[in-house]
């Protein structure tokens, strides 16, 4: 097992549009514990296989307090969503520091492979639900801070970069 180097915000990788995992394999399996570790290192409650610089479909979530219940999403699909949104506070490992608030629906389906290629399908609310959207979001190569302001995605960019040159 092994930590992986998260993509920071605004990496341009971070909105390369993910491909469907061909086969869960070894290699897939080996990526999913690294993936693991480095959102558990990381103190996230999602990862997405975009935010390593895997350009494939696959995310992991653990929103437990016990930190135990890790749930690996393959190639998932929104199959339905609840019409009913909520707007709520948002972090992403990605965007180091910044939170604000963003609408989503409250309830979700969706179908997915796990680990072992199997289907999934799993109904979803509450804080598990925005997870999986703001997750299978990274996938299609976006950040949740597209959903703000231009005003502010300036700002969280301008912050964001000066942060990252002073760490150099
Ligand atoms: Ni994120």
């Amino acid at each position: 097992m092994a930590l992986l180097p998260i993509l920071c915000y605004p990496d341009q990788r971070l909105h390369k549009v993910a491909q469907p995992v061909r086969a869960v394999d070894d290699r897939i399996r080996a990526l999913i514990d690294d993936m693991l570790e480095t959102m558990y290192d990381a103190s996230g409650i999602g990862l997405a296989a975009t935010q390593i610089d895997v350009h494939e479909r696959l995310v992991v979530i653990d929103v437990s307090e016990e930190r135990n219940q890790p749930l690996v999403l393959i190639n998932a699909e929104i199959t339905w969503m609840s019409d009913v949104r909520v707007k709520g506070e948002e972090g992403c490992l990605s965007v180091p520091g910044i939170y604000d608030g963003v609408e989503r629906a409250t309830a979700v389906k969706v179908t997915a492979l796990d680990r072992h290629g199997q289907t999934q399908n799993i109904e979803a609310e509450g804080m598990l639900a925005i997870c999986i959207q703001h997750e299978l979001d990274h996938l299609k190569g976006k950040v949740f801070v597209e959903y703000l302001s231009p005003l502010k995605q300036g700002r969280i960019k301008t912050k964001l970069v000066k942060a990252q040159k002073a760490e150099r």
